[in-house]
């Protein structure tokens, strides 16, 4: 019995390639990665040309725009990573969710037939957790527990990972997400997104920002109606992306006028990164203590590309006595490679899927396990 089990664990810990699918928003990705921890192919087709005339992303033109490219996107993430996809991919690794419910469904039908007709195992892979996990496959070193801020377009979470499968939420936002934020403020400044892999709308706004004088306007922080639900650690986004409007329109503020746009980005920026370190240092004050005395963070998710808040959390990092670990800036961003390294880890701790499960569309972490 001891014999059989040592087998069924080795099994796991053998694995060679996983090959990662995401299509949980906007942009269709394919990464190959082993658990040796090297990167075979990170392969993307971005939607941004399709979602920027719109003004933001729109589910069905992002559903369909997977549909297209992700058979071709798959090739090209095996033909670049050089692999037999029947004789090298051992495990095939999709994001199950959160996400929007169609464009989650193109990557899992895609990647259950895949697996299926490969005999191959299949992982349906939480996206947050894998933004919380990228960290591991770039630094060996970090090992568990840790404390995870994810900051992204969809989400604003602050986690103690105990362990892969296990997250503890100690706060999250009421409303809108940090990403949420930054991409209206971008919109009501009639920003274009930056092009290709650098970000998008978001990026747009750390640009002007990094140009402007933050104190020319002064947005409390935080501001929400319900300040009771703001007592603990929770976070709101919403109510400082209605001030920078109500400001524009009560000053008649001129948003094509350049330095109107970088004093307001800059502004709206601090107060946003204030915010949520305001809430950090009082989760880390939490955990960073007593018997638990988690020393390490982790910051990952797209809105962690940005330099100004890389700088803040580096400071405060310091003051806690923290390691601090962000994947490089591209694998902050959503792709393939995060999905592919998350199936990684599950599969070694055993959590494989059966090929007929579906998409979670709202999936909170904390429910994993
Ligand atoms: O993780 P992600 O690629 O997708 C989701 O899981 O939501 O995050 C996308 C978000 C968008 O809101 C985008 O504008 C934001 O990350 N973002 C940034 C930067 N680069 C991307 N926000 C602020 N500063 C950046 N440099
Ligand atoms: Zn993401």
């Amino acid at each position: 019995m001891i014999a059989h089990s040592l087998v069924d664990r080795l099994q796991f810990f053998l694995i060679g390639h996983a090959l990662g699918i995401e299509t949980s928003c906007d942009d269709t990705a394919v990464g190959i990665v082993t658990s040796s921890r090297v990167i075979l192919s990170d392969c993307i087709h971005l939607q941004s040309h399709l979602h920027e005339p719109k003004g933001g992303i729109v589910p069905t033109l992002a559903m369909v725009s997977h549909r297209k490219s992700l058979p071709t996107v798959i090739r090209d993430a095996v033909e670049k990573a050089r692999v037999d996809v029947l004789r090298d991919v051992d495990i095939i690794a999709v994001t199950r969710g959160p996400g929007l419910g169609p464009c989650l469904g193109v990557g899992v039908d895609a990647a259950k037939s895949l697996a299926c007709v490969l005999r191959k195992p299949i992982i349906g892979v939480h996206h947050m957790e894998a933004h919380a996990l990228t960290p591991r496959l770039l630094n060996p070193l970090l090992s568990f527990p840790y404390l995870t801020l994810l900051i992204s377009g969809g989400h604003t979470l602050i986690l103690l990972t105990r362990r892969v499968n296990t997250h503890t939420i100690l706060s999250t936002t009421i409303d809108d997400s940090i990403g949420e934020a930054f991409d209206k403020v971008t919109r009501l400044l009639n920003l274009p997104w930056l092009p290709g892999r650098s970000g998008g709308p978001g990026a747009t706004l750390e640009r002007y920002a990094s140009l402007g004088d933050a104190s020319k306007y002064n947005f409390p922080i935080p501001m929400t109606k319900d300040k009771s639900q703001l007592q603990n650690s929770n976070m709101s986004f919403s109510g400082l992306k209605t001030a920078v409007k109500y400001l524009i329109e009560e000053e008649k503020l001129d948003v094509e006028d350049e330095e109107v746009r970088r004093d307001l980005a800059a502004a709206f920026q601090y107060a946003a990164v204030e915010h949520l370190i305001g809430k950090l240092r009082l989760c880390i004050k939490e955990c960073c203590k007593g018997e638990l005395d988690v020393r390490k963070l982790v910051c990952s998710g797209g809105v962690a590309r940005n330099g100004f808040i890389r700088e803040r959390l580096n400071k405060l990092a310091m003051e806690y006595d923290l390691e601090l670990f962000f994947p490089p800036p591209e694998l902050c961003t959503d792709n393939g490679v995060m999905i592919a390294w998350a199936g990684i880890e599950r599969y070694q701790c055993g959590l494989i899927d059966d090929y007929f499960f579906e998409q979670i569309p709202k999936w909170p972490i904390d429910s994993l396990g």
